[in-house]
């Protein structure tokens, strides 16, 4: 028996990077699993690699709350009821000291990497409890834990997804939802990829004591054995993911 038989999942962000490992995770683990991102492109070609009958595209900006509610709503009316969510989706920003971010570029960075997770959490809980429970990662990072010069708005973001998520396991324990959130090192996705050089991904492999960056799929691996009932003991912590970055 599969980790995930007859389980549908949400995967914010799932089109790229980090989500699109946990897509993946999940799907061979027997999830159905919709595949929620602002890259409807993205998304429609990994649902087509993996089969429409494992997963389902649909396009998304996480920061619309009525977005958020309708990808829900999707889930619910296509599959019959929601028991798994990663509420992943995330942006950074171009390096910038604080009294220099200006006020449009906070809200943009807060509205994807905060409140996100809130319209998250406020429409798939009451979607899981209605289908007997489940359980809900978000997708925190060592800069939840740590600060970074000149990303005020997304280490502000990342460590108050750690309240917010504390608060919520606490608010559901007794509705049989577990939430956590995970908190990767510097993972080499597209997003990565994009803004380094390679001096400077040198360098931060190195900030980790296993002197790498982290794949994709060790991240995926830590979300799906959080969101399996190996974990039925795990609920509002944050669980690290970081080469011992944090050691
Ligand atoms: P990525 O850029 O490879 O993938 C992010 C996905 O989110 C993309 O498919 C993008 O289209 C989607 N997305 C962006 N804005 C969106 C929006 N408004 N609505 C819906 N979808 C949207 O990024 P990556 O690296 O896989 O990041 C995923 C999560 O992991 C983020 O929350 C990020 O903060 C977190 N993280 C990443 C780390 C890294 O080093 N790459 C380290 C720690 C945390």
């Amino acid at each position: 028996m599969k980790l995930f038989q007859d389980k549908v999942a949400i995967v914010t962000g799932g089109a790229s990077g980090i989500g699109a490992a946990i897509v993946r995770d999940l799907a061979d683990e027997g999830a159905t699993v919709i595949i929620a991102d602002f890259d409807e492109d993205g998304a429609i070609r990994l649902a087509d690699e993996l089969g429409r009958d494992r997963a389902a595209p649909f396009g998304v900006d996480v920061s619309d709350p009525q977005a958020v509610e309708a990808t829900v709503a999707f889930a619910v009316a296509q599959f019959g009821g929601l028991h798994l969510a990663v509420n992943n989706a995330g942006i950074g920003a171009p390096a910038t000291k604080l009294a220099d971010i200006a006020i449009d570029d906070w809200h943009r960075v807060l509205g994807v990497d905060l409140h996100s997770v809130f319209y998250g959490l406020k429409y798939e809980i009451p979607a899981i409890i209605a289908s007997g429970g489940g359980a809900i990662v978000n997708m925190a990072s060592i800069l939840g834990a740590v600060g970074w010069a000149g990303s005020a708005a997304y280490v502000t973001a990342k460590h108050a997804l750690l309240g917010m998520t504390k608060t919520a396991a606490l608010d559901y324990a007794d509705q049989n939802i577990r939430i956590n959130a995970v908190g990767p090192g510097f993972v080499t996705t597209p997003a990565l990829e994009k803004t380094m050089t390679d001096d400077e991904r040198s360098g931060l492999a190195a900030l980790h004591a296993l002197g790498r960056l982290a794949r994709p799929e060790e991240v995926a691996a830590l979300t799906s054995f959080l969101l399996s009932d190996r974990a039925s003991f795990m609920t509002g912590t944050y669980y690290p993911v970081d080469g011992g970055y944090l050691a």
